[in-house]
């Protein structure tokens, strides 16, 4: 009895030596662990069965059978030492990179020209304590031309002029109708620009395209005047175009506002003295203004005897056009990355 198992110790011994031997991954190293030391490996077998064995017996087998286990289980580990290594290196080497290979090319983007134009443009209002308010660009006829003093017959409303989506909704025209929204929304003092998309049915041209960008401004308190209006614009002029520039006022008609101007600014290529940019006059046309009228206040719910306000709409293509000497407002939509390319 004894001596069979004896020899069944010395078979599974040599079994596992093999087996490990032949192990070509840490999982079989384990496998080989289970089915020799495991519940149901062959070596508990052999200590369990010693159970029966008549006592002289079992104490020469135990000890040998403890011995066959401690020798086993050290080259497990052993093997599973060195399983570990080799799968680390064998990881190792699949990983490696050269580093003197040359990097994937990643095209870096940049900022349409037109978001850089309203972020100059935001940034000087931010620093004269503007904040910046939102609108959308589907609006109602109510926001867009109604609250704003737009006569009924006013010529903007006609169907040719502007993209109607219903009777009573339009592609907004102008930024203006975010005026409606603050004032509504708000109470003095109110002090936002607005800048955003614009909606109008033209026929594309050098300088004429159905969807433009406006960056609106509106600015309520108690005692605003005129001064304040041409102080923050002409302030904004010199920052976007240069110290040098001056600004005069023109009259001129707005429904919102009363009065209206135009705001003009000298030349910032030839300092006044005429040249291609200013066609020869001097004097470059750069926005709309004027005091909000009071029919647009009181919209807004705004006591009109207590405050006053001013507001300004300029095109965002216009002052770009100006500042980068783009001759064609089409250049800005037509994704030519040689056009793009050159603002960053
Ligand atoms: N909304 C005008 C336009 O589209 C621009 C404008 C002029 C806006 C005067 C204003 C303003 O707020 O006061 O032509």
């Amino acid at each position: 009895m004894c001596g069979t198992q004896q020899v069944q110790l010395k078979a599974i011994l040599d079994e596992a030596g093999k087996r490990l031997k032949e192990a070509s991954a840490k999982s079989d190293v384990e496998d080989i662990r289970i089915k020799v030391l495991g519940k149901k490996g062959s070596l508990t077998a052999i200590l369990r069965s010693m159970g029966s064995l008549p006592p002289e017996e079992r104490k020469e087998l135990g000890r040998m059978a403890n011995e066959a286990r401690a020798e086993i289980e050290a080259m497990i580990s052993a093997r599973a030492e060195e399983m570990s290594r080799l799968e680390q290196s064998a990881r190792l080497a699949g990983e490696t990179i050269d580093v003197t290979e040359p990097g994937v090319d990643m095209r870096l983007g940049s900022r349409h020209p037109i978001t850089l134009t309203i972020d100059e443009i935001s940034g000087i209002f931010m620093g004269m304590g503007f904040g910046i308010a939102e609108g959308p660009e589907v609006e109602t006829v109510f926001n867009n031309f109604d609250a704003l003093n737009a006569a009924p017959n006013h010529p903007s409303r006609d169907l040719t002029d502007t993209f109607y989506i219903t009777k009573d909704t339009l592609l907004r025209t102008q930024t203006s109708p975010v005026q409606v929204r603050t004032l509504m929304g708000q109470a003095p003092p109110i002090k936002v620009i607005s800048p955003g998309r614009c909606f109008r049915a033209d026929t594309p041209d050098a300088t004429h395209s159905p969807m433009f960008h406006q960056v609106e401004g509106l600015f309520v308190d108690e005692g605003v005047t005129m001064a304040d209006l041409k102080g923050t614009l002409d302030v904004f002029a010199k920052r976007m175009f240069g110290e040098g520039v001056t600004t005069k006022f023109r009259p001129h008609f707005f429904p919102f506002t009363e009065p209206s101007a135009e705001m003009d600014m000298s030349c910032f290529k030839c300092g006044g003295k005429g040249c291609r940019v200013c066609k020869g006059s001097g004097w470059i046309e750069i926005l709309g203004c004027g005091m909000v009228h009071p029919n647009v206040l009181r919209v807004g719910g705004i006591d009109t005897e207590r405050y006053t306000g001013f507001a300004f709409g300029m095109g965002v293509e216009r002052i770009a056009m100006l500042k980068h000497g783009i001759d064609d407002i089409r250049l800005f939509y037509e994704n030519d990355m040689r056009f793009i390319e050159q603002f960053k």
